[in-house]
């Protein structure tokens, strides 16, 4: 049985429904490459700011057991050295989407106009959502921040664009942020980030297992699975069905995103496992959606996408 994976986010076209996280490897021009050689369908790059940025200081990242914390503070090159690099990556035949995480509204704009001028760029996700910048809340907990952002973005980005947004909790949090995003051009809507500010905690030591902000940090992996999950179930009940949605978190597995497309996901990003497994891990998921698939009797995504079923 020929089983099909191509997907789509709004008018981009992916060969696969995995790619990237703006997260881990995925930095610097040699890192960007290694995603274009794999059986990523996109290439994603770190969220970038204006400036360059060494990030916060080490260790920033731990493993633990049932996921990962990290505190990176937004390590990047500086958005002119990721436009530069763009047509370098076009050669790799797959969307090339920038993450920007303006420290301000006024900065964001500045780069989102520059960015829409780089023909290479398919598409920007706006980042509304790192916990781990010292000093800056997430904006995407701010319902009339995130009003303005998308209002003004949305004013001067000639490219399609969507956001990073963090986990939500409670059904009315969805709601207020779903109506904001459905008055807003977004084309689609990545979910979720990492789960900001938990702690880990190594016994033995008696000591917390990174060094920025006194050991709190985003918490990935497998463990926030059930938080994604539902985020992406909840997103696609209530945005326009012309939002695509892209589900991250605590994809380990190709019945991962069997699950994560089941409920509403048109696409996933890889964040934890990528920086555990390195880009190896999409030809894995790949084998592995497909034998889930086949198993099932599925020959193409759209057989299943957002038909989780209700007991
Ligand atoms: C970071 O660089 O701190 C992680 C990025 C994010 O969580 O958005």
């Amino acid at each position: 049985m020929s089983v099909n994976i191509s997907t789509g986010v709004g008018t981009l076209c992916f060969a696969t429904p995995f790619f990237n996280a703006s997260g881990p490897l995925c930095t610097t021009l040699l890192e960007l490459e290694d995603l274009g050689r794999s059986e990523a369908c996109a290439i994603l790059s770190k969220s970038c700011t204006v400036e360059p940025r060494e990030g916060n200081p080490l260790p920033r990242y731990a493993d633990f057991e049932g996921g990962s914390i990290n505190s990176m503070g937004l390590p990047n090159l500086g958005y002119r050295v990721y436009m530069e690099m763009y047509p370098y990556l076009w050669r790799y035949d797959k969307p090339i989407i920038s993450s920007v995480s303006g420290l301000s509204l006024k900065d964001t704009l500045l780069i989102v106009r520059e960015m829409c001028g780089v023909d290479e760029l398919d598409a920007i996700e706006i980042n509304l959502s790192c916990p781990n910048v010292v000093g800056k809340p997430q904006v995407a907990y701010d319902f009339d921040q995130t009003r303005e952002v998308l209002q003004e973005v949305g004013r001067i980005c000639t490219k399609p664009w969507g956001v990073k947004l963090p986990p939500y909790f409670d059904f009315v949090h969805f709601e207020e942020m779903a109506k904001i995003l459905n008055e807003s051009g977004v084309s689609f809507v990545t979910c979720i980030n990492s789960l900001g500010n938990g702690l880990v905690i190594d016994a033995e030591r008696e000591c917390v297992v990174i060094k920025p902000k006194g050991g709190f940090g985003g918490v990935g992996g497998r463990m926030i699975k059930p938080i994604g999950l539902s985020n992406v179930r909840k997103f696609r009940e209530l945005l326009r069905s012309d939002i695509s949605i892209i589900g991250v978190g605590g994809i380990v597995s190709g019945r991962d995103v069997f699950e994560y497309i089941l409920a509403g996901a048109d696409a996933v990003q890889i964040g934890t496992q990528l920086q555990q497994e390195g880009v190896s891990v999409f030809a894995r998921l790949g084998r592995e959606l497909r034998e889930v698939m086949e198993r099932k009797g599925y020959s193409s995504l759209g057989e299943f996408k957002g038909k989780l079923k209700m007991l």
